[in-house]
């Protein structure tokens, strides 16, 4: 059986959940759900990263023991998941002993094999993003992603050697043999690694004490990225040793947001490639939202919380609108207003408006002969299912449900010129013809919004098979 394994990054516990966070793991699940229906053996992980300064920081801030503080944190995102419905078949944590367990088997391989060894690494270290950063990197001596100026630090740690596999990367992705999407960011990547030499990475810290002690030396705590990037394996129950890699790896495909792909391209893959385990099939990049065109920020007053689209437009609501605010891979500009107007169009008058009359019109109609209520995955008798197959293949996410929405709208519109409650009175036969398309066009829509709204989807069926259609959603003011 073919299989498909998906990987979100793992959240910082550092703090509460956002409308980023539910974006990038709403995605994945559609992805994850589309392949489950395609019969594939899929396994979907998410999880969450509690290790480093940055956590280690806040938790002292707050007064809280660290472990405590990320605890309360990580049950926040469990539980928004299952709000939002999301299908994660694991969800790693790590701080789990197992993790930990694993990533200290995993270093030690790494300095038995030479690819780690002691020195000094002397840098500006960003904590938000908890990297060293090059002088080129900042913008007025500041990082732009927190706006804040790194620390200097000199300090005695492990590295590990990257320079080795510069070559090994760029053939690897040049061949898409290490895939990465969309195209640009392949050339982006590209250009770095074919501008500059990579340098060894410091893998340890020593004066931090929330971390994963190093296996051979306990003075020294594990990089909370090194950490941060085994959970993609021990996620799926790997013990660290080299033996046991998980069948389900390598990756179908990391999601990653814009701003760590380079990380992920460099430290994570010449991580695999000093252990000779496979790298990842594929990365698929993805943008960034924004509120009314900036990046949001208290400050601004533009953040759009999860838990306030969650209460105004339901969970399969919030699905839609994360999933349709634009072109999945680029940046996304929401407004509450937008979303609301979209909502309305689009959820109460488009598709519920096109339920509730189908349902209501097709009453009297015997559907036990039409044979509607049995499509299949990939049903050769209806071509809009092989185009969104196409569609949500390529991570055209957004297109995918264009697509049914042109379906939703051409059906709204043919209602209107057929006028089949006039048919119902006058011409038996043309009214039996038109409501056979509009059925059979919405158990193929039921069908196709399984992976992007599942609750839905299950309404429209149940509505099909009982012939009666609650309203799906409520026009809002
Ligand atoms: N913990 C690291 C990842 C480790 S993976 C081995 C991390 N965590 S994060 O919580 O800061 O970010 C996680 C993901 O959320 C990133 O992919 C990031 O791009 C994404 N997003 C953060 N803000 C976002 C938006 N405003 N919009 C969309 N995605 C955003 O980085």
């Amino acid at each position: 059986m073919d299989k498909f394994y998906i990987t979100t990054p793992i959240y910082y516990t550092n703090a509460k959940p956002h409308i980023g966070h539910a974006y990038t793991t709403v995605a994945c699940d559609v992805l994850a759900r589309w392949n489950r229906l395609q019969g594939k053996e899929t396994f979907f992980l998410t999880g969450t990263d509690e290790h480093g300064a940055k956590i280690e920081k806040k938790a002292k801030e707050e007064g809280r023991e660290p472990q405590e503080f990320v605890d309360e944190i990580a049950a926040v995102f469990v539980d928004l998941w299952k709000r939002l419905n999301i299908s994660n078949d694991g969800f790693i944590r790590t701080t789990s002993p197992q993790h930990k367990a694993a990533v200290r088997k995993v270093l030690q391989t790494l300095y038995d094999n030479g690819s780690i060894y002691k020195g000094t690494y002397k840098g500006l270290y960003c904590v938000g993003c908890e990297q060293f950063k090059s002088e080129n990197e900042l913008v007025d001596g500041k990082c732009p992603d927190h706006n804040a100026v790194p620390e200097e630090m000199e300090e005695e740690c492990y590295l590990m050697k990257m320079n080795k596999w510069q070559n090994t990367l760029i053939e690897k992705i040049k061949s898409d043999e290490f895939k990465i999407q969309p195209e640009r960011y392949k050339k982006e990547i590209l250009s770095f690694l074919e501008s500059q030499k990579l340098e060894d990475v410091s893998i340890s810290r020593k004066n931090l004490a929330w971390g994963i002690p190093l296996p051979f030396d306990n003075e020294h705590t594990t990089y909370v990225w090194i950490d941060a990037f085994l959970n993609y394996l021990t996620g799926l129950g790997w013990d660290g040793d080299l033996k046991n890699v998980p069948a389900m790896w390598p990756a179908e495909v990391e999601m990653l947001g814009k701003d760590i792909l380079r990380v992920h391209a460099t430290i994570w893959a010449a991580t695999l490639l000093n252990l000779g385990i496979e790298l990842p099939k594929s990365f698929f990049i993805h943008g960034h939202i924004l509120s009314g065109g900036k990046k949001m920020s208290k400050t601004l007053g533009n953040v759009i919380g999860i838990d306030e689209m969650l209460e105004k437009f339901g969970v399969d609501g919030t699905r839609y609108l994360l999933m349709s605010g634009g072109t999945f891979g680029d940046d996304l500009d929401l407004t509450m207003e937008r979303m609301t107007e979209k909502y309305n169009n689009d959820l109460a008058n488009g598709l519920g408006n096109l339920v509730s009359r189908v349902i209501k019109l097709g009453e009297k109609v015997d559907i036990g002969t039409m044979d509607i209520l049995k499509i299949t995955e990939n049903d050769k008798r209806y071509p809009k299912i092989d185009q969104s197959i196409l569609l949500i293949d390529k991570f055209e996410i957004d297109g995918a449900i264009q697509h049914i929405w042109d379906l939703v709208r051409g059906d709204n519109r043919f209602i209107e010129d057929n006028k089949p409650w006039e048919l119902a009175k006058s011409d038996e036969e043309k009214f039996n013809e038109v409501m056979s398309k509009l059925l059979s066009d919405l158990s193929v829509i039921a069908h196709l919004l399984k992976p992007f709204m599942p609750e839905t989807s299950e309404k429209i069926r149940t509505a099909l098979e009982t012939r009666k259609a609650e309203p799906l959603f409520q026009r809002i003011k």
